[in-house]
């Protein structure tokens, strides 16, 4: 599924609408590059998943992992600063994503999946996720595209923006 925003508050609202879809030990991938809005996706996700609004959600770049408490927990990983698989592993990323009681969200999931070097993989797989592309198309435009990846019959909701 593709969608369209035209603004930081409409990326919001997406994501919003798609939080309040996500379920504990869905694991959600973010793709794109630096100012594509996957932080600001993130916030909305987390204001769809119960988290108060005025609770700060911001890319966890030098913590690597945040931790929200909304209706269900979520874990914010951002993988901007680590460069190797290697690095990645030392994360304990499996505990988080496969404990299934939180959603896991995923800035630079590239770094999941590294096209430079074929030997170097993770020692998990992540199988059931849902991938999200963003591409920038101007200074407020953005394409997303949603795609659920093994997520069974579950479909995604209809999103009011087109
Ligand atoms: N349609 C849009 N969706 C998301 N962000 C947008 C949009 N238009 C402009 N922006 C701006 O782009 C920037 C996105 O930043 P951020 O969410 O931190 O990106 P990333 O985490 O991918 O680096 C913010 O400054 C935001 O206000
Ligand atoms: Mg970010």
């Amino acid at each position: 599924m593709q969608v369209s925003t035209h603004s930081h508050g409409e990326s919001l609202a997406l994501g919003e609408h798609l939080g309040q879809w996500l379920k504990a030990g869905d694991i959600v991938l973010l793709f794109g590059d630096l100012g594509s809005g996957k932080t600001t996706l993130t916030q909305g996700l987390c204001r769809g998943l119960g988290l108060p609004q005025n609770e700060y959600v911001r890319s966890p770049s030098f913590t690597l992992i945040n931790e929200y408490q909304g209706a269900i927990p979520i874990y914010h990983i951002d993988l901007y600063r680590l460069d190797t698989i290697q690095e990645i592993e030392t994360l304990g990323l499996e505990e988080i994503l496969f404990a299934g009681k939180s959603v896991s969200i995923v800035e630079w999931a590239e770094k999941l999946f590294p096209p430079t070097n074929p030997d170097a993989f993770l020692s998990f797989e992540i199988d059931k996720r849902v991938e999200i592309r963003i591409e920038i198309n101007s200074e407020t435009d953005r394409l997303l595209k949603i795609a659920p990846v093994n997520l069974g019959d579950r479909t995604l909701p209809t999103f009011p923006l087109h």
